[in-house]
């Protein structure tokens, strides 16, 4: 009995001594764990703090006012003179190029819409048969084309047969008629795929959501002449972010931007009698908006293309040099501009049949 009672008095001892040994250790334990997390705590806040402070300078410092391409371009499809090969293309009025860089091309004189794959020496027919024709697999010099990246499909002005048609690139079939009796001049896509169309007989620009029989009329639709809420013959159209409308006002020599609702359009380029100066345009075909909010213009009648910032007297020349040609830095009659998914600009050289790729100079 007496040595029971010795065993139980010593086992009280170990665990009255072993307890507080392994609670203290735990708690050292936690301590390190908490003193670790701390300085993680501190270096994140210390790192957090660093880079704000740093953004706002860099991101001044390195954002540039413009973006530059080099001067000279490369023919990247025709350029073998006007005609109707495979290799060849006969006044190309429009481009819109996908993600893997295949450029769809409006050749307008051949009444046919034709695909360069990226780096091929030849381009391939998708629509039209080099005649006019108003069957569905024909096309009555169409002017302006638009790629639906969504449902990847190809949006056609089919101009002489005064319908807009739509083909999915995937299928074997012919287009089909998105909208018709209309005097297509240009047209675009938004971010929701709404499509937008230039009525130049009809002096405005309308909107359609799929399925809708009637456009919504965004701008003009005010006769034909210079006020604000006027164009005088509106040709291609590009929609931004936030569903303002660029529209080149051609024979007004101007481009209008009708925000969302608006009543009349702000000119933001041009506008200021046909000529060269930097201030002016002649007859301008496109404008397209790059990621640093800059419009670039094809400049049609002053065989260049200029960009231009909302707000600015002046526009700067991006490609072209004074009158038109067919040398590598010079254009004639330019009537699109359109960028691929690396920055590199796009243009279609109509009179002289080619297509010209010009590289993002580097920063
Ligand atoms: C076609 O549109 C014009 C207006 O541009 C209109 O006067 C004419 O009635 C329309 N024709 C048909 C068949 O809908
Ligand atoms: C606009 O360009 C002209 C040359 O065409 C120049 O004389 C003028 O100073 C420029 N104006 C501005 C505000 O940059």
């Amino acid at each position: 009995m007496g040595l029971l009672w010795i065993i139980i008095g010593i086992i009280i001892v170990i665990l009255m001594i072993t307890i507080p040994v392994v609670i203290s250790k735990k708690e050292t334990a936690d301590i390190t764990k908490l003193s670790t997390v701390t300085t993680k705590t501190t270096k994140m806040t210390t790192h957090e703090l660093t880079t704000t402070v740093a953004n706002p300078t860099t991101q001044v410092q390195s954002k540039p006012k413009y973006k530059k391409w080099k001067q000279h371009g490369i023919t990247i499809a025709g350029g073998n003179g006007g005609g109707d090969q495979l290799n060849q293309l006969f006044f190309p009025s429009a481009i819109s190029i996908d993600d893997k860089k295949a450029i769809v091309i409006v050749d307008y004189h051949n009444h046919r819409i034709v695909e360069w794959k990226y780096k091929s020496n030849n381009g391939e027919v998708i629509v039209g048969v080099n005649e006019e024709g108003n069957s569905l697999n024909r096309l009555v010099n169409p002017i302006d084309v638009v790629l639906d990246k969504e449902k990847n499909a190809i949006i056609i002005c089919d101009t002489g047969n005064k319908r807009v048609v739509r083909l999915f690139r995937q299928s074997q079939t012919n287009p089909q008629i998105l909208i018709s009796n209309i005097s297509c001049n240009g047209v675009a896509i938004d971010k929701d795929g709404s499509v937008y169309v230039s009525d130049w007989m009809r002096l405005d620009v309308r909107r359609w959501k799929e399925g809708d029989t009637d456009g919504t009329l965004i701008a003009g639709g005010n006769g034909q002449g210079s006020h604000l809420n006027q164009f005088n013959y509106p040709g291609s159209v590009f929609v931004d972010e936030d569903y303002s409308v660029y529209i080149s006002d051609q024979q007004n020599h101007r481009i209008m931007k009708w925000k969302k609702d608006a009543q009349e359009g702000i000119i933001v380029a041009g506008g200021n009698g046909r000529g060269d100066h930097l201030n002016q345009l002649v007859q301008p075909y496109a404008v397209i908006i790059d990621n640093l909010d800059q419009m670039i213009i094809a400049d049609c009648g002053n065989h260049r293309v200029m960009s231009w910032r909302e707000g600015d007297i002046n526009g700067s020349i991006v490609i072209g040099v004074n009158g038109y040609g067919d040398e590598s830095n010079r254009l004639n009659s330019p009537k699109d501009v359109s960028f691929d998914v690396d920055g590199n600009l796009y243009v279609a050289d109509t009179f002289n049949s080619r297509i010209q790729k010009y590289e993002l100079c580097p920063e």
